[in-house]
């Protein structure tokens, strides 16, 4: 009993701690050894923070939200019971907020969750739950989910797994979804849920959230906003006017998605549901014997389909948002400017080079483009080449399968094979804006090697 501190005297619970903490690490040399292990398993890895590396949606977690982290962590806090976590339970109580009123809905029931893929899937099971209680609903019918050929590949898996079809809509030359192909679909009706993505994984669109909003509002429909990439950028002031229209049309959702580990510098595991109408909340209802008896309380896991959360995602979000607030103007919303103006750039640099094909001008800061060929089976081939050529040179670049039939014969090029590949790049990191001329050097060498 003597090596337990007195848990009402603060100073001997932490020395506790301490203490404790040396006693469970291994002895030095063996973790030495397991680390000096582990740094070489990583070392083929290219580092994602490289102003060179554009391959996908990643950028490293702010200094301030790793340390944040690494401060919690030990402590195992869980925010499924407000009792599992009070302090961190409060913060993540502040940051759904804060998230919330960045899309105007400061009252918004929410919570945050391991990632953008389970997020959606709770937004599009409360849409279901929620067509299943209108009076015309038909037992047995399948409800349809709508969204846009471009939207995140979760969407389709995730209606299967609800019981709910999935229908595919067509999309622009941008990969933004067409308001009257979704209109003939709704006409047709059966339809829960509407999904419109903000920053579509292959290209960064950006659907016209207005149009889509309006055609729910008539029919009364679950608009959901999948804006897991391009949600943080409602506070750039930088995007062209359509963009910026479907941003601050996020309000006229349902339920939002976004997530703090693309854009808002956190560490995997930390996405946020945010639902407009609190009554939604209702779904949710469950017991649990074990937990959750002070009804007083706001217990997180009472609202969330995840049970055990880490507090640790709490905190490090909390922090980062008191370091970098989310105002517009401030030097977190600069950031996501300097990267929309990156891919501007680049996109002009790429639009002025022969060697290329082009899609319209990039919403955000995601930037596609084909390889000019005769058709788009060689095309796809001088992709993959140019691809591998990049990465020996230490530019990523990830490789994407290119919307529009239109974009190719535009270019003169045959639909001569099943698909058309083309390159793509994120340009999530600020400091990229720096670096866009020696990007397209590398890009114009890596063609000029393989010969495109
Ligand atoms: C628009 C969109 N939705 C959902 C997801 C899935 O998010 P996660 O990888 O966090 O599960 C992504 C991932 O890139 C995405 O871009």
């Amino acid at each position: 009993m003597h090596e337990f501190p007195d848990p009402r005297d603060a100073g001997q619970a932490r020395s506790w701690r301490r203490s404790r903490m040396a006693q469970a690490a291994p002895p030095a040399p063996a973790l030495r050894q397991v680390l000096r292990h582990l740094e070489q398993r990583l070392r083929a890895e290219p580092d994602c923070a490289h102003p060179l590396y554009l391959a996908h949606m990643r950028k490293p977690p702010h200094e301030v939200a790793r340390l944040a982290y690494a401060q919690v962590l030990h402590r195992q806090f869980n925010n499924h019971a407000f009792d599992g976590g009070e302090a961190t339970s409060s913060m993540e109580l502040e940051c759904v907020r804060q998230l919330g009123a960045l899309f105007g809905w400061p009252d918004a029931l929410g919570h945050l969750c391991g990632g953008g893929t389970v997020a959606n899937l709770e937004a599009l099971w409360l849409a279901r739950e929620s067509w299943l209680e209108q009076p015309g609903a038909v037992a047995g019918g399948v409800p349809l989910v709508v969204g846009s050929t471009q939207a995140h590949y979760c969407h389709a898996r995730h209606a299967s797994m609800l019981g709910m079809a999935w229908e595919p809509v067509a999309v622009d030359a941008c990969g933004r979804m067409l308001p009257q192909a979704l209109r003939r679909v709704l006409e047709r009706g059966e339809v829960a849920c509407v999904v419109a993505t903000l920053g579509t994984p292959a290209l960064g669109a950006v659907d016209p959230l207005a149009q889509i909003a309006a055609l729910c509002a008539e029919r009364g429909l679950h608009l959901h906003a999948d804006a897991s990439y391009g949600g943080y950028h409602a506070l750039a002031g930088n995007l062209d006017a359509d963009t910026r229209r479907s941003l601050d049309a996020l309000r006229e959702a349902d339920s939002i998605v976004v997530d703090p580990h693309k854009h808002g510098l956190q560490p995997y595991g930390c996405a946020c549901v945010l639902l407009r109408d609190r009554s939604l909340g209702r779904h949710y209802a469950h017991q649990a014997d074990y937990a959750y008896h002070d009804p007083t309380q706001p217990h997180l896991g009472r609202i969330a389909l995840e049970c055990s959360r880490p507090g640790a995602a709490a905190a490090a979000l909390w922090a980062t948002l008191r370091v970098l607030p989310m105002v517009r103007g401030g030097a977190f919303a600069s950031g996501l400017e300097r990267s929309h103006a990156a891919a501007l750039q680049l996109w002009r640099a790429l639009s002025a080079d022969p060697t290329w094909v082009v899609l319209p001008q990039p919403q955000l800061d995601v930037v596609a483009w084909g390889v000019r060929a005769g058709g788009v089976q060689q095309a796809s081939r001088g992709a993959r080449a140019v691809q591998q050529r990049a990465r020996a040179a230490g530019l990523h670049l990830s490789l994407t399968r290119l919307p529009g039939a239109a974009a190719a014969a535009d270019a003169g090029m045959a639909w001569d094979g099943p698909e058309w590949l083309g390159l793509r790049a994120c340009l999530m990191k600020p400091e990229q804006l720096d670096w866009v001329p020696r990007i397209v050097e590398e890009l114009a060498s890596a063609a000029r090697d393989v010969a495109c």
